[in-house]
């Protein structure tokens, strides 16, 4: 009897939360067609929060496909860069709003070594390997499920990376979950494990523009990051190793400091990334979410603060955009038209032994998070 009781009871809570679960997403999280990917439909979702904020998703590449958020005088607008359909997405888009991985960022050569044996990762970046290959995390179909709480919405995406793929070794189950809070806040946590020691760095690569997408370009933001030292670069983006004080460079964004300020001065690292496009050392203060940066659009008054666990943060201000891109609403993304802040570790960490490292092992649990708070300035 008791058996039997117990086993009726998990059938009508299963049932129970089934149906709780499609009435919530039916009310919450809106459900669209985006299109097919070789054959197979893709959706997108669509996240509104009681302030009006909307942030809408797909689970081709996990990407944050629009972001509408207020600006001083309460008008809406969509501040990231992106396509109204799938396709651009599949062979067009420098990574706009995807999920990177299995690693973000650079690896030099596009190898590594790890426990003494040589790994070769696919090159597509010159001879280096780029956040996460030929098809990476943002050209993959990510299995989603919508979910609501108080106060907060959000997707849970999905993603088994195969042994072998890309050229990483182990299985590496990936867990990427957006919340859209009522405090108008878009979280991202990251979770991941595997079944061999493998490299991982995931990351978030929307393009922001807080003005909104297609309007101008982002020189006039002015942005704060958090950090006394930045990783240098040689000409590929390779880190050369070392840690450098940003203090009396034009990497120092202690102080809010406009974009374009001091982009285009006369400095070797500048010459490197052809403007911004390096991975800051972040000051933080033992664990847990921290500011890394805050940024200010003057003109709307659009606010967006980042905070992780992530030691490093890439700040790549949209350099190698060049007008060839339209996008949503026949819009051209001009030259710096968007900048990324991509919480990370720090690139190349797999070959650079001094770096905070990578590496994932068995029966250990990858997980990391960052928060887009999204406001407006007084
Ligand atoms: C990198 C850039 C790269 C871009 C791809 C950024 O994360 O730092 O170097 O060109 O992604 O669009």
């Amino acid at each position: 009897m008791k058996k039997n009781g117990m086993v009726l009871m998990t059938i009508v809570s299963a049932a129970a939360a089934v149906s709780h679960a499609s009435a919530v997403s039916a009310q919450g999280v809106e459900r669209a067609a985006f299109g097919t990917v070789a054959g197979r439909p893709v959706e997108v979702y669509t996240l509104r929060n009681a302030k009006g904020v909307e942030a809408r998703v797909t689970n081709f590449g996990g990407v944050i496909v629009s972001l509408k958020t207020p600006d001083r005088a309460g008008k809406l607008e969509d501040i990231v860069l992106g396509f109204d359909s799938v396709t651009p997405y599949i062979a067009g888009a420098p990574y706009f709003g995807a999920i990177i991985g299995r690693y973000g960022n650079r690896i030099g050569n596009a190898q590594f070594t790890l426990d003494g044996k040589t790994y070769t990762l696919a090159k597509n970046d010159g001879a280096n390997h780029l956040h996460g290959g030929v098809k990476g995390f943002d050209k993959v179909i990510w299995a989603a499920e919508p979910f609501t709480g108080k106060g907060e919405r959000g997707l849970v995406l999905k993603y088994t990376s195969a042994d072998g793929e890309e050229g990483y070794p182990g299985t590496l189950k990936a867990t990427v979950t957006y919340t859209l809070t009522d405090a108008n806040e878009l979280a991202v946590e990251y979770v991941a494990t595997t079944d061999k020691a493998t490299p991982v760095n995931l990351t978030q690569h929307s393009y922001f523009n807080l003005a909104g997408a297609g309007i101008g370009d982002i020189l006039g933001h002015k942005l704060m990051i958090a950090a006394s030292g930045f990783t240098p670069v040689d000409a590929g983006l390779i880190p050369t190793g070392a840690i450098a004080p940003v203090k009396g460079t034009p990497f120092d964004f202690r102080v809010p400091t406009a974009i374009g300020a001091r982009i285009d001065a006369d400095d070797p690292q500048l010459k490197n990334g052809k403007g911004y496009d390096h991975n800051w050392v972040l000051d933080r203060k033992g664990k847990g979410l921290q500011l890394a940066a805050r940024v200010v659009e003057p003109t709307s008054g659009r606010t967006l603060e980042v905070r992780t666990t992530e030691p490093g943060l890439q700040f790549y201000a949209g350099n190698f955009l060049d007008g060839t891109i339209k996008g949503k609403g026949g819009k051209v993304y001009g030259h710096r038209t968007g900048f990324c802040l991509e919480t990370q570790h720090y690139p190349d960490s797999p070959n650079k032994a001094s770096f905070p490292s990578t590496i994932l092992r068995p029966g250990q649990e990858y997980r990391t998070r960052t928060v887009f708070a999204l406001g407006v300035a007084k």
